[in-house]
């Protein structure tokens, strides 16, 4: 088996390509990096610009893998996030190979009661309008594709939400934490090993994958001052005081099929970011 992980560059192509590499699924991991390869040894890496169709056409023909991971993101370029999509569900269903497309919470424009799988989007960012028009395209090309609408991704403490309260406390950035924005964070482990599993598994259509704690950014990033020794106040608000455009004030996810589906726990924020001792974040 020969796997194709598209954004392999990124934190989450990263993390799918390292447990791919370290079990025994496949004979073959390739990357496809935009601006520059990751690091994750045991990978081939090939450079890719999913915005050109014939570029993708040509890498899918050329590397012919029984499985692709689609998790490239390039926030505010639409036809990176939607025509890129499309181009890579095209050329997999050419190539006959398994997709499982990375999609996001953000699809939905929040309500108090948990989204189900199969709900239709409901968008109101440019981003989320962006992935659900993602979503629509590679449906239509694939209909067996895997759709993983996952949450905000957790990682170590180089990851975009550790970085972001390192900076908030140090005055790097400004901004707030929102009390009011909840989602349902997920270890970057979890979610890469619970696509790995997909890509095997029977399952297609949109399917929820993300921690079963539902958190404000503002708890979250306690949570994260405490499993990195961070001191100081970090600086909070709602979203309508922070005077930016509407975005999603409550997105939580339903996982009960991920969970009955999978072998892979996914486990709660609180989980996650209570191992070991304080571990200094690189200014
Ligand atoms: N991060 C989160 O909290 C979160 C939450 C919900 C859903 N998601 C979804 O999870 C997936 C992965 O997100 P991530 O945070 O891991 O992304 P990321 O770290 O920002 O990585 C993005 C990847 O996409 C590649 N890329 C960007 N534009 C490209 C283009 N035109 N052609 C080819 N590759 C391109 C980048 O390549 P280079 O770096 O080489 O330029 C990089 O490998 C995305 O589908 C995202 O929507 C993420």
């Amino acid at each position: 088996m020969r796997l194709l992980v598209v954004g392999a560059s990124g934190h989450l192509g990263g993390e799918v390509c390292r447990l791919a590499v370290a079990g025994d699924g496949f004979d073959e991991v390739v990357g496809a990096y935009h601006h520059e390869a990751g690091g994750v040894p045991g990978v081939r890496w090939e450079r890719l610009d999913i915005r050109d169709g014939a570029a993708v056409d040509s890498l899918m023909r050329t590397v012919r893998p029984t499985v692709v991971v689609s998790a490239a993101n390039r926030l505010g370029d639409w036809v990176a996030i939607a025509d890129g999509a499309a181009h890579v569900a095209r050329a997999a269903a050419t190539v006959e190979a398994r997709l499982v497309h990375v999609s996001t919470d953000v699809v939905h424009g929040g309500r108090p009661q948990p989204y189900g799988d199969a709900e239709p989007p409901t968008p109101i960012t440019p981003y989320g309008a962006a992935k659900a028009a993602a979503e629509t395209a590679v449906r239509a090309l694939d209909p067996y594709a895997v759709l993983v609408r996952c949450s905000l991704i957790l990682g170590d403490e180089t990851s975009v939400q550790v970085r972001l309260c390192a900076d908030l406390l140090a005055g790097r950035v400004a901004g707030a934490l929102f009390t009011d924005e909840i989602r349902c964070p997920v270890a970057d482990v979890d979610l890469a090993g619970a696509i790995l599993e997909l890509a095997t598994s029977e399952h297609h259509g949109p399917i929820n994958v993300a921690g079963p704690e539902a958190l404000s950014r503002a708890d979250l990033g306690r949570l994260i001052m405490r499993r990195y020794g961070m001191s100081g106040r970090l600086p909070l608000s709602t979203v309508v005081e922070s005077g930016l455009p509407p975005r999603p004030r409550e997105v939580r996810l339903d996982t009960s099929l991920a969970r009955s589906l999978l072998r892979t726990r996914l486990r709660p924020a609180s989980e996650v970011l209570a191992r070991g001792g304080a571990v200094a974040v690189p200014s």
